[in-house]
């Protein structure tokens, strides 16, 4: 075989070698991968929310620990650069503590939750469907479920019953990529912002208290991807 009919055969073998592209109308992708939510937990001071001293200020804040856990897309393209995607994930465990109020035994660890955050968003993809590599913005809402609240057996022993904390609706903003590995195959690496608000309540022998928590977590997740 001579030079030149070799190179016109390599280039025709690249012409026909698959293209690893990505992300067209239709497509199905499923991503799975380590999530893990970092509550940021603003929060108010702790507040009595009944009786004749509702509003007095017991100071203090509360705080939430951070968890990982398994993290789940599934995404459906209706065009070729915007997609719908949920996020889904096992439930998220976060342990609530609660520092400096006027309530000496209510200070350190109060209880434990856990949460659902599924999150449904507008997903825009704007490389060409081409491109093995595939870089993404999301806006969406967000549902956060919060169940299994429990507090502590000290909590209990220091006289406080129950603890409620109120679902949350937000906006969720996220960047994120896909690198097709294969035709189907992606790695995949995202980071959201979820707007998270609830309030946390608890008795203190029969008095209400409360917390408002901005708990705004940013969400990271890194894992694989299969395209349907
Ligand atoms: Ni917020």
């Amino acid at each position: 075989m001579n030079k030149s009919l070799l190179s016109a055969s390599l280039f025709a073998l690249a012409l026909a070698a698959p293209l690893a592209h990505a992300h067209e109308a239709g497509d199905i992708l499923i991503r799975a991968g380590a999530i893990t939510v970092n509550p940021k937990a603003d929060s108010s001071s702790v507040k009595v929310d009944q009786g004749p001293l509702s509003g007095t200020n017991l100071g203090g804040k509360a705080t939430m620990s951070s968890d990982t856990q398994l993290g789940l897309n599934f995404a459906y393209m209706l065009t070729n650069n915007i997609g719908i995607e949920l996020l889904a994930a096992s439930p998220f465990e976060h342990d609530v503590k609660i520092k400096g109020t006027a309530l000496p035994a209510a200070n350190g660890k109060l209880g434990t939750l856990k949460h659902l955050p599924p999150t449904l968003s507008a997903v825009y993809y704007p490389m060409e469907s081409a491109s093995a590599f595939q870089p993404y913005v999301g806006l969406g809402i967000n549902y956060t479920w919060f169940f299994d609240t429990e507090l502590t057996s000290e909590a209990e022993d220091a006289g406080f019953t129950g603890l409620d904390m109120k679902d949350s609706w937000g906006l969720a903003y996220q960047v994120g990529a896909d690198y097709m590995l294969t035709d189907n195959i992606m790695l995949n690496a995202q980071v959201r912002y979820i707007d998270i608000d609830t309030t946390g309540t608890t008795y203190a022998g029969q008095t209400k208290v409360d917390v408002d928590v901005d708990v705004d977590p940013f969400v990271y997740m890194v894992g694989l991807g299969y395209k349907f």
